[in-house]
């Protein structure tokens, strides 16, 4: 049967070259890089080299990236390890509603622990957030403010630059941190130039190795250790280092920061051809902003779109049957028959938000994949609206 991938938000495969560099070190540099003898200072050298590779792809300084688990481990470090560290300056962090759950759920535990949660409002439809909002939200003793770069879901790109001076104008002392796992390797990232103080960043979703990640913590403010041991990751995040995964997420970075146009391009118009084809459809609409309109504000290979009166998860199950790999909200969640809530932030109905489908586009689809998406997804609507004719 055929079989087109079309879900690379969620992940990617692991680039064949990636693959040959993370299997010598498996099998032949399998050193642990704290060893003083030549296996281990090949595995220490190796994972320098991939550290100085993270670092390029999102202008940092090498001493400033710390390997994690994920995307996961970063959002969480990067929540609990500023707002332990700054606890004597205040109690308020601020997030927007449609951050990760990575984000969400450690600032609800956070919460429970004390410290004050405000969600900024989003604007409707776009999801983006205004610097008057989120002045608006900064008190005194805001430590912390949270902003994903490119939203999984729908693929927005935020104004992270200019929210963070925006912020930093208004209390100087607040440290900034976004959540760029679906930006970094996509578009293009610096860190000096957005001015942000802590950055996630992740392997899976760049044609790396999944279980690899980073975070950026900007040199010089007060931030906690996550784990303690045997004093890895200049005493920040002990444990032995995954040499295998770190060392491809270095090949797949430097790989995305050579690639990045050629890459978005192609995305943008698969993207775009597959759009095209789904919303001249009756009943067919889009979430978020309209790449048509505002390209620059939208993740390259992103499209979220809705199908009136059909279940986004019946649509998955259809096109599954055809051998395609779509999502409903984000991986992570799915198995849940709760709506986005990425899209009932922006404002969405109930009804649009579960009838949501998400289509990412990469590198492997071609021309003629994305038209046996939309004959498919055609054929998904047709059959799906016999089955039920009036509706959800
Ligand atoms: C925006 C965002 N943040 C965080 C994560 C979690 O990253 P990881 O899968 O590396 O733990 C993901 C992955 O789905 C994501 O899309």
């Amino acid at each position: 049967m055929r079989r087109v991938y079309c879900d690379h938000a969620a992940t990617t495969r692991c680039h064949p070259d990636v693959a040959r560099l993370i299997y010598e070190y498996l099998v032949n540099e399998f050193g642990n890089p704290s060893s003083i003898h030549a296996f281990g200072r090949r595995a220490r050298k190796g994972v320098e080299e991939a550290r100085q590779q993270v670092a390029d792809l999102i202008g940092a300084r090498a001493t400033e990236i710390f390997f994690t688990s994920g995307g996961t481990e970063a959002d969480n470090w990067a929540l609990r390890g500023t707002v332990y560290a700054n606890r004597a300056k205040g109690n308020h962090i601020i997030l927007t509603p449609y951050e990760h759950h990575a984000v969400l759920d450690q600032a609800q535990a956070l919460e429970r622990e004390g410290f004050e949660v405000t969600l900024l409002p989003l604007e409707p439809e776009t999801g983006a957030v205004t610097e008057a909002a989120l002045v608006a939200a900064i008190r005194p003793e805001t430590i912390l403010i949270s902003i994903m770069y490119v939203n999984n879901e729908v693929g927005t790109i935020q104004d992270i630059k200019g929210l963070c001076a925006a912020a930093k104008a208004a209390n100087p002392s607040v440290v900034f941190h976004t959540d760029a796992v679906q930006a970094a390797g996509v578009i293009p990232v610096n860190v000096k130039d957005l001015g942000v103080d802590l950055m996630t960043v992740s392997g899976h979703k760049i044609y790396g190795p999944k279980g690899v990640g980073a975070l950026y913590v900007k040199k010089g403010f007060r931030f906690q250790a996550l784990q303690v041991g045997g004093g890895q990751e200049r005493k920040m995040r002990s444990g032995t280092e995954n040499v295998p995964g770190i060392i491809g997420f270095g090949a797949a970075a430097a790989l995305a920061a050579r690639e990045l146009e050629a890459r978005a391009a192609h995305a943008r118009a698969m993207r775009d051809r597959f759009l095209a084809g789904v919303l001249a459809m009756d009943g067919v609409t889009l979430n978020g902003i309209d790449p048509r309109v505002s390209p620059e504000r939208r993740h390259p290979g992103n499209a979220n779109v809705s199908v009136e009166h059909i279940e986004g998860e019946a649509m998955l199950l259809r096109l599954d049957m055809a051998g395609i790999a779509a999502s409903s909200g984000s991986a992570c969640t799915s198995g849940s028959l709760e709506p986005s809530h990425v899209l009932l932030a922006m404002g969405c109905s109930r009804s649009i938000a579960q009838g949501s489908l998400r289509f990412s586009f990469g590198q492997e689809n071609t021309e003629d994949d994305v038209d046996y998406v939309i004959e498919e997804f055609k054929k998904s609507v047709a059959f799906l609206r016999k089955l039920a004719p009036t509706g959800l």
